[in-house]
Parts: C-alpha cells; sequence; structure tokens
C-alpha cells in the first residue's frame, strides 16, 4: 500500500519550506532526512530521552512524537536556527564556556528547552532551570555544568538587553 502524500507549508528557522510528505512522516525524520538538519538529534525514539526537541511555535516539541504534516504553518526552529561558529547564541557560548556538555548528543534538545526557558523567564533560579531540563537525559555532564550555563547565559542576556 503506497502513504498518501499531504502539501505542507511551514517555516523552518525563518524560511518558508514547502514539500509532500507521507501521513506518518515524523518530524524529526523530515528535519534531518527531507531538509537535512541533522542538529536534531534521535536518541530513544519515544518520547523520553528528549534529544530530538525542537520548538514548534515557541514550544519545546518531541520531534519524534510529532508527524511532519502536524507542523502545517507552523513555525519550527531547531538548533541550527539558534546561531553559528561566527555568531553563536549566547547558549551556545555558554555552554561551550561552562563545559555544559561532553558528548553533545543532548545539546541540541537541552538548547532548545533552555530557550524557551529564557524567553519566558529571562531570570530563573537553580531550581527553575533544573526543573526545565529534567525531560532531557544527559548521560555525561551531570546537569551541574548544564544549570551552570543556563544561568550564566541568563545573565549575558540580561547584561545585553542592559547595554542595548
Ligand atoms: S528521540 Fe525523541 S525523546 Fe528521545
Ligand atoms: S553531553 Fe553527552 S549526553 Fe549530554
Amino acid at each position: 500500500m503506497t502513504s498518501k502524500l499531504h502539501e505542507i507549508e511551514l517555516s523552518v528557522n525563518g524560511k518558508s519550506v514547502r514539500r509532500n510528505v507521507p501521513s506518518r512522516m515524523l518530524l524529526s525524520d523530515f528535519l534531518r532526512e527531507d531538509l537535512n538538519l541533522r542538529g536534531t538529534h534521535v536518541g530513544c525514539e519515544h518520547g523520553v530521552c528528549g534529544a530530538c526537541t525542537v520548538s514548534v511555535d515557541g514550544k519545546s516539541t518531541r520531534s519524534c512524537l510529532t508527524f511532519a504534516v502536524q507542523t502545517h504553518s507552523c513555525s519550527v526552529r531547531t538548533v541550527e536556527g539558534l546561531g553559528n561558529i561566527q555568531n553563536l547564541h549566547p547558549l551556545q557560548q555558554a555552554f561551550w564556556e561552562k563545559h555544559g556538555l561532553q558528548c553533545g548528543f543532548c545539546t541540541p534538545g537541552m538548547l532548545i528547552t533552555a530557550e524557551e526557558l529564557l524567553t519566558n523567564n529571562p531570570t530563573p533560579t537553580r531550581e527553575q532551570v533544573a526543573e526545565a531540563i529534567s525531560g532531557n537525559l544527559c548521560r555525561c555532564t551531570g546537569y551541574e555544568t548544564i544549570i551552570d550555563a543556563i544561568m550564566a547565559a541568563s545573565e549575558a542576556m540580561q547584561k545585553k538587553e542592559v547595554n542595548a
């Protein structure tokens, strides 16, 4: 049986994208395979690890539990949309400076989750940061340096705002 294709149109990292996708294509596969955005990692593939987290209309979303067709008309942001090597996002800069990663497998999901937190709560406490990233598993860091990094990014973003 051939799978029905659906035309979807959405914004991915600020660019308009139109594609035909099968009904059951996962957002994670769509991003990685169709759009070649391999910064979104796939770990458990059943909603537990958080490695596949992307932002859909500003909300951290498991892309392994979301069908691509569900994002029709949505605005999706992946780690590639945060910053680049010449112009790191304050969160990326802070993860680098505070050793917020080791193997880096969890990092794209952590960054997207942290970005949502700092958008909604620019000056979180350590406890609020820990709570926010509690759905993102990290096998390497013990989480403390990730929390340090998010706190440092929050501070840097506040300073930037004051000086803007
Ligand atoms: S790969 Fe999606 S939550 Fe683990
Ligand atoms: S840095 Fe390796 S899983 Fe988090």
